[in-house]
């Protein structure tokens, strides 16, 4: 049987690290003896250029049709003055979570021992390794909540959160520690939000059914302020999507570049595979990017979507290795070090596989 997966570059770089990915999946394939069934198809301001709609029918039809997502990059500053529903963010990649009920969001943030000094954390604090997963809710909350509404002089936005929402991202959140370093964080503004105030109550009741699992809760504003001052403190954060979006984004930081961060939303019957970045239109087109988030998204979807996970492994591997030999796109380079282009470093990806 072979599997589908819709190719959605987008926009910026995507199109360059997305062509970056499919080369070191040919790879994969041939050296596994798989082959996914693959086709592309246009979202985000590429879209509306050519279609009028960030997120076409064709589109939709083609992810609809698909056993897995993967997705480059949206947005630019030339799509920012459209109105919000023809926008990449909310008319495309919204629209595009929405439609697959994709509820979870995972987010890895490694810190490699090679790259600590891209950090913009001191070598004190970084003492160990940094390996943290944030667990971001990913189809409910602020983003999604009604009524929603914007006039001239009043915007209006609605948190809230249902029992059985927050239990099926618990879940996600203790069985991710079950397989990894066995704490859980959960964040939220108990102190303060009624939605929050539930959260907790749920995770905490869910807690007796993952006795392995150490559980914790801290407030979203300490949690932003515990990530600088001792990251390694985190295992897995499971959080609402506001506060997911911006703790991720806070972790992807400590680690130095976005470049590095791949992630996975998970769906009912679906899932989808991003970089944990954005387009960066101010490189795009260049062929400098570094493609890795790319590609350790694809890794993701080999092993979450289709449980290839000696081809994901390979993939992982050949990345640590280039990263450990010093080969470095122009986001992780140290002053004196020649970087090396999106190209050079896909084919020294692809040559440790
Ligand atoms: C992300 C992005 C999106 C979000 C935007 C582009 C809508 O910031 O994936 O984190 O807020 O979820
Ligand atoms: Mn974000």
């Amino acid at each position: 049987m072979s599997y589908k997966v819709a190719v959605l570059p987008g926009d910026g770089i995507g199109p360059e690290v997305m062509d970056s990915a499919l080369e070191v999946l040919a790879r994969v394939e041939e050296k596994f003896g798989f082959k996914l069934e693959l086709t592309k198809a246009l979202i985000g301001g590429s879209a509306y250029d050519e279609t009028g709609s960030p997120l076409p029918d064709a589109t939709k039809k083609v992810c609809e049709e698909a056993d897995a997502v993967l997705l480059g990059s949206i947005g630019g500053p030339k799509w920012d003055g459209l109105p919000p529903e023809l926008t990449p963010e909310l008319g495309g990649l919204l629209a595009l979570r929405k439609m697959l009920k994709l509820y979870a969001n995972l987010r890895p943030a490694v810190i490699y021992e090679e790259l600590k000094a891209m950090s913009p954390l001191s070598e004190k604090v970084l003492s160990e390794k940094v390996d943290l997963l944030t667990v971001r809710e990913l189809a409910h909350g602020i983003y999604f909540g009604e009524p929603k509404e914007l006039t001239d002089d009043m915007g209006l936005d609605t948190m809230v959160y249902t029992k059985e929402q927050v239990q099926r991202i618990a879940k996600q959140g203790f069985e991710a520690a079950q397989r990894r370093g066995k704490k859980l964080c959960s964040v939220d503004k108990a102190n303060v939000l009624s939605s929050s105030k539930l959260w907790r109550k749920v995770v905490t009741e869910m807690a007796a059914d993952y006795p392995d699992v150490e559980l914790s809760h801290m407030y979203v504003d300490n949690a932003a302020m515990q990530l600088m001052l001792n990251p390694l403190q985190f295992d897995v954060i499971v959080t609402s999507n506001l506060f997911g979006d911006i703790l991720s984004d806070e972790s992807a930081a400590i680690c130095g570049s976005l470049g590095m961060l791949p992630s996975a939303s998970l769906g009912e019957k679906i899932s989808l595979f991003e970089p944990s970045g954005g387009s960066a239109p101010d490189i795009a087109g260049k062929g400098i990017a570094n493609p890795i988030a790319q590609i350790l998204s694809l890794a993701m979807m080999l092993e979450i979507s289709f449980d290839l996970k000696d081809a994901a492994s390979a993939i992982r591997n050949a990345v640590d290795g280039c990263v450990k030999s010093g080969i470095r796109t122009g986001d992780i380079t140290d002053p004196g070090m020649t970087p090396v282009s999106t190209k050079e470093m896909t084919e020294a990806i692809i040559s440790r596989i």
